[in-house]
């Protein structure tokens, strides 16, 4: 068991560290140049969204996608980020529309359809909140690299998730563009999401 939590923080930390050098800054120099990390990250999915519907990721169509793992129970951080990610839509105006934000839970057995469907909205309006059996949420998020865990608690019903809080933006073809550290600035984001805009539109 310990070897197996080790060997999954290694993953996570090696992942981490291939990923950290990135300069996100780079991507507001260069209007085309999108940051490509050494591991291959992200892809097409399949969940169910806040009204019970299974949704392929390509029904999106033209839009990029605006990606956040995280879960509803969390008390501050993903509340934080998807309110920075809603922020960032609305600096970016009548563009905002070609943005589908995506909120992907880690824990589904708490965030169920009936529980998304009461808490997306809080956040934006166009808001999607995936979720699926347990297998399915593992599989993309092992193809996003979204390091999560659960904490032991005393209580089933009133444990924490530990987990990784990268904003992904991905491109009409659930390709990588760029990602996101936690607490990035909503301007930052805008601007940064405005040079794909600029050169894929
Ligand atoms: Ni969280």
């Amino acid at each position: 068991m310990m070897a197996a939590l080790s060997a999954i923080a290694l993953t996570a930390f090696v992942v981490w560290r291939l990923i950290e050098p990135q300069p996100l800054a780079r991507v507001g120099q260069t209007q085309s140049t999108a940051v490509t990390p050494t591991v291959q990250i992200g892809g097409p999915f399949t969940l169910t969204d806040q009204s019970g519907k299974r949704v392929a990721s390509a029904e999106f169509k033209d839009d990029l996608r605006l990606i956040y793992f995280g879960y509803g129970y969390c008390p501050d951080v993903c509340p934080t980020e998807l309110q920075n990610m809603a922020a960032a839509l609305d600096e970016l105006g009548a563009q905002a529309k070609k943005i589908q934000p995506i909120f992907i839970t880690v824990d589904p057995e708490r965030d169920n359809v009936e529980f998304m469907a009461s808490y997306v909205p809080n956040f934006h309006p166009r808001l999607v909140g995936m979720t699926g059996t347990r297998a399915q949420i593992d599989e993309v998020a092992k193809a996003y690299r979204v390091y999560h865990a659960k904490v032991n608690s005393e209580s089933a019903s009133d444990y924490l998730m530990d987990h990784s809080t990268f904003v992904y933006l991905m491109g009409s073809q659930d390709q990588f563009l760029t990602m996101f550290r936690g607490n990035t600035a909503p301007d930052k984001m805008a601007a940064a999401i405005s040079k794909y805009l600029g050169s894929s539109n």
